[in-house]
């Protein structure tokens, strides 16, 4: 591997600088973790199942003109993307009530919510991620207002892309979480999105059986969290089980 800089290391990813100006490399590591780090394992292959799903999504995100950092992928592991101003705030649409939800407001697991629901919670390791209010978040100036407006229409519609593009596969997208920064050009700047969309973000269920396809085999030890990933994979279409299997043979 080439010596180039690392920039930032986080729980699922690296950051290393890139080749051109303002740009960054993302690299997807095989570590998970969950409850603020409590619980860490290794899933073998899920950097490159994740790296897969999220250049399509981004992509087909990208044809339906949501801005997003992606710009192509490098190789097994990386892409390259857009270098941002990450805005500290994960944005989580809800379509069904299950994980926080549920414990923090008493609401019946698995309800279908009337409208997707739309809530923000500080990127702060420290402060185990609180939820916050649109008026914190504008007071306390991690976003505009403007920028928040942008932030809740784009993350409305990659909610109806992404559900639409999921059922089309027989999976339901229960929620997910995901990230914005700004991208700036001179003296001006716009609002991408950021991050990753995989099953480490999205909560992703069987349409028919109610299988659970994302981190939350993880999170609640449900075994078999690299085949699940996998079975995104498949269904997405972006990786053939024979591509798979030469993948998996590979030190990757
Ligand atoms: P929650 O129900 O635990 O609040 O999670 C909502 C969604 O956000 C779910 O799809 C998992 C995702 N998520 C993350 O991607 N990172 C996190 O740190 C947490 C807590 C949730």
């Amino acid at each position: 591997m080439m010596l180039r800089k690392k920039l930032y290391e986080g729980k699922a990813k690296v950051i290393y600088r890139g080749k051109e100006p303002n740009t960054l490399i993302q690299y997807f590591k095989d570590d998970a973790t969950a409850f603020n780090n409590k619980k860490k394992a290794v899933i073998p292959g899920k950097g490159v199942i994740n790296n897969f799903i999220s250049e399509l999504l981004m992509t087909r995100l990208n044809d339906i003109n949501i801005p997003n950092h992606f710009i192509k992928r490098l190789n097994m592991r990386e892409q390259l993307i857009h270098k941002l101003e990450i805005i500290p705030i994960e944005v989580v649409i809800r379509n069904i009530a299950t994980g926080s939800i549920v414990k923090r407001l008493g609401i019946e697991e698995g309800k279908v919510l009337p409208r997707p629901i739309i809530e923000f919670y500080l990127k702060d390791d420290k402060l185990n991620d609180p939820i916050v209010s649109e008026e914190h978040i504008i007071v306390f100036e991690w976003a505009t207002h403007s920028e928040l407006e942008e932030i809740i229409s784009l993350s409305a519609r990659i909610n109806d892309f992404l559900t639409g593009y999921f059922y089309s596969q027989k999976i339901r997208l229960v929620d997910f979480k995901i990230e914005f920064g700004r991208f700036w050009s001179g003296q001006d700047n716009s609002i991408m999105l950021a991050d990753e969309i995989s099953p480490d973000n999205c909560r992703l269920w069987d349409i028919l059986t109610n299988k659970k396809l994302d981190k939350d085999r993880f999170r609640q030890d449900l075994g078999e969290v690299d085949i699940a990933y996998k079975e995104v994979a498949y269904r997405l279409g972006v990786l053939s089980e024979k591509e798979f299997k030469k993948v998996l043979k590979n030190d990757f």
